[in-house]
């Protein structure tokens, strides 16, 4: 018989005790753990040097933890980085890309590179056109582009990639409000479509609006988790600026 009742969502991206301490002794993540499940976004708030990119490149393997484990999709990616790295999505805070290419074989070269050599021009300009690039872009050199703009194709190659689990580090760093107000949108709609998503903000208001979860880091530790109705009830803004200044201990209920 068929079965009707839906998968229990598991989790795609988890942190487990995840710890990391740098080749000078700066301890730089100190025993995370938090997981995300397909169709939920979990944002991490936290000041300059928190260790939200820390955290973030020991997902993609970039540097290898010193303990505990990053898992993609149950595989640990400094054991099987491949396997983990096939599932992944990724957007810098600085989207790297080729000058001299246009955006669309910007969007080419780095969608084979993937592994899909299915993708036809059409499609990269209906993804460009979602992530709100204008189309008289679309074959302008990379050169040429603000911020924002190259920011807009690191999106669309990570949509294209079409991986279960997508990482983004400061996404709306580089947009105008209108591309960010966009862009938030674009990730609930990545969302419904069942991706999980991890990404690192300074916007609390925006973190707030999209997020499923919110983790609050402060000096490579995480010091407070809220998601539901707690994170609907709670002045984000308060209770944040409350661990910055230190007046808030990681104790209590909702604390990770
Ligand atoms: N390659 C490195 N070598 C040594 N220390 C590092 C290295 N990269 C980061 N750090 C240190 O690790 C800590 C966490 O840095 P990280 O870049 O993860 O913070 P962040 O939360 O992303 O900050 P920001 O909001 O400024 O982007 C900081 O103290 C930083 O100085
Ligand atoms: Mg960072």
């Amino acid at each position: 018989m068929k079965q009707t009742t839906p998968e229990p969502t598991r989790p795609l991206l988890e942190a487990d005790q995840l710890t990391k301490r740098y080749e000078d002794g700066q301890l730089a993540l100190d025993t995370v753990s938090f997981q995300v499940a397909g169709g939920e976004i979990y944002a991490m708030l936290g000041g300059n040097g928190a260790g939200k990119t820390t955290a973030i490149n020991l997902f993609l393997n970039f540097i290898p933890p010193t303990a505990g484990e990053a898992r993609v999709d149950g595989v640990a990616t400094h054991r099987d980085p491949l396997r983990a790295k096939a599932r992944l999505a990724y957007v810098s805070e600085n989207v790297m890309l080729y000058p001299n290419f246009s955006a669309v074989q910007n969007l080419d070269f780095f969608t084979r590179l993937s592994g899909r050599t299915d993708c036809r021009r059409d499609e990269y300009r209906a993804v460009l056109r979602r992530v709100g690039l204008q189309d008289e872009a679309h074959d302008r050199k990379l050169k040429g582009f603000s911020k924002g703009m190259r920011q807009k194709c690191g999106i669309a190659i990570a949509m294209l990639k079409n991986a279960p689990a997508i990482l983004l580090d400061e996404p709306t760093s580089g947009l105008d409000p209108q591309a960010a107000f966009e862009f938030i949108h674009l990730l609930a709609e990545l969302r419904a479509e069942g991706k999980a998503i991890l990404m690192s903000t300074h916007d609390i208001f925006r973190a707030r609006e999209i997020a499923d979860t919110v983790g609050i880091m402060n000096r490579g530790r995480l010091v407070m988790q809220l998601a539901g109705a707690d994170l609907g009830e709670t002045d984000l803004e308060r209770l944040y600026l409350n661990y910055m200044s230190g007046h808030a201990t990681p104790a209590g209920g909702g604390a990770a």
